[in-house]
Order: structure tokens, then sequence, then C-alpha cells
């Protein structure tokens, strides 16, 4: 399920290794700071559980895998996997600050292809991570594939709200403060970049029929932010 006019997959590990230092700052002034509620919740549709070993796909800088370390504690295990090694620096550096009971397992590698054996994972998250890779399908099939029977996943990202007046409240956001806030920070290209992934993504509910299609049992897209934000939850 490529998309040809998606950009390849070196483009945009270079371009996340390229945000890698604003990232944080970004979405704390992008969001007001929301990002951190909407991740709670994707931590918790992951329905991870205390001693459980959980994966956070697409981890950037690894505001989710902190979460999901504390969530599982001190009987735990936490995996984070990201293919810009600029923002899993940036994840690691943080655990002299953040807490975090679990032991964390840093993981430069392609989401498409996991180096991890099936069947072996208690829950899983991914934030704002599926919008970008170059093959949807794949990546719900690998994470398909690792997840324990039973098990969860959580896919966090931004959505077209089905409302025009939101819609349009959206594009006035991404075109009038998104872009403009990057442009001071030299990063007009790499934030121009999120339009265009938004209006190619799936909508909610083909998310969850692409989620069914690679076997998961149970497939529910929730909108979150009057739909500019959702969460696919798939349980295998
Ligand atoms: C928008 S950031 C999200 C970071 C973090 N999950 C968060 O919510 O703050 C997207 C991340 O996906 C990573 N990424 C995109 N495609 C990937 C792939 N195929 N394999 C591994 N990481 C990928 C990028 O390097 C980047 O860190």
């Amino acid at each position: 399920m490529s998309n040809p006019q998606k950009p390849g997959a070196e483009t945009v590990q270079t371009l996340f290794n390229r945000i890698a230092p604003v990232y944080d700052q970004f979405n704390d002034q992008l969001s007001f700071g929301l990002h951190r509620i909407w991740k709670r919740m994707a931590v918790n549709w992951s329905g991870v559980k205390s001693g459980g070993r959980a994966l956070d796909l697409c981890c950037g800088s690894g505001d989710l895998t902190y979460l999901l370390a504390q969530q599982v504690g001190a009987t735990g295990e936490t995996v984070g996997v990201d293919f810009s090694a600029e923002l899993l620096a940036i994840a690691d550096a943080r655990k002299s600050t953040t807490y975090s009971p679990a032991a964390i397992q840093w993981v430069e590698a392609d989401v498409l292809n996991l180096p991890f054996e099936g069947n072996s994972f208690d829950g899983a998250t991914m934030g704002y991570g599926l919008r970008n890779v170059v093959d949807i399908g794949q990546s719900l099939g690998e994470i398909y594939r690792v997840l324990k029977p039973g098990k969860a996943v959580a896919i966090l990202d931004m959505h077209r709200p089905v409302q025009p007046w939101m819609e349009r409240f959206q594009n006035w956001y991404l075109e009038n403060q998104v872009v403009p806030a990057a442009e001071r920070c030299g990063m007009i290209e790499e934030y121009e970049y999120i339009a265009p992934s938004l209006a190619r993504f799936p909508q909610g509910q083909e998310q969850e029929k692409l989620a069914q299609f690679v076997g998961f049992q149970d497939a529910i897209h929730y909108l979150i932010a009057g739909g500019m934000m959702g969460c696919l939850v798939a349980t295998k």
C-alpha cells in the first residue's frame, strides 16, 4: 500500500533528524501542551499493565515511551523504536530528568521491519508516526505480528475533522500558526510537510478497515479535539 506521492523513508528520516532540536518545544507550543493529555489517553488505550512488556513505535524524543515505562512499573520492560538517531539521543538523554521505573531500551530501526520476535509485546503505542510511514498497511502488519494475541496498539495521530468549519480552522491553524512558527526557527520546509501528509492520511474509518485487513480482531478509531486528532485502537 505504498503511495507514490509520499516522500521516501530517507527523506522522512532526514526531516526528523533536522527537526530534532526543536521538536519538543514545538509540540508544547503548537498544541498548548494538550499533546501530553492525548498521549496519556493513548497509553491507557494500549491496555499496558504493570509488569508488562511495552513497545512505543516512532518514539521520537520518547514522551510516550516514558509514559509506558511508568505504566509497566519497575517489574516491566519498555522498548522505544525510531529511525532518527538524533531523536533517540534526545530521548535517552531525558532519562536523568524523566521518571522511569522500568528499564527502557532504545532501538534504532525502521518500524516497517521490526527487529523483534512475533507475539512478544503486551501492548504498544505509536504517536504521530503512522501518517509518516511509507506503507501504512505494512506498518500495521508489523505491529500485529509483534503483539501477543488479545493485546492492543493505540495509534495517536492528526486527523481531518468531519465538520467543515473545524476543517477550515485546522487548515487556518496549520497555515497561519504552525508554518510561521516553524519559519521563525528556519524549519519551514519541515513543517510545511504536515498539511500534505494529513491530506493523504486515511480517515478514522479507513484506518479501522486497514487494521482489520491485516488481521486485528477489533479496531476502533476515537476522535479527539473535535476530530483534529484521532486514536486508532486495534486489538489482536
Ligand atoms: C512526529 S514524530 C513523533 C514522535 C513521538 N512519537 C511523539 O509523539 O512525540 C514521528 C517520528 O516517527 C519517526 N519515523 C517515521 N517513519 C519511521 C519509520 N519508518 N521507522 C522508524 N521511525 C519512523 C520519525 O523519525 C519521528 O521521530
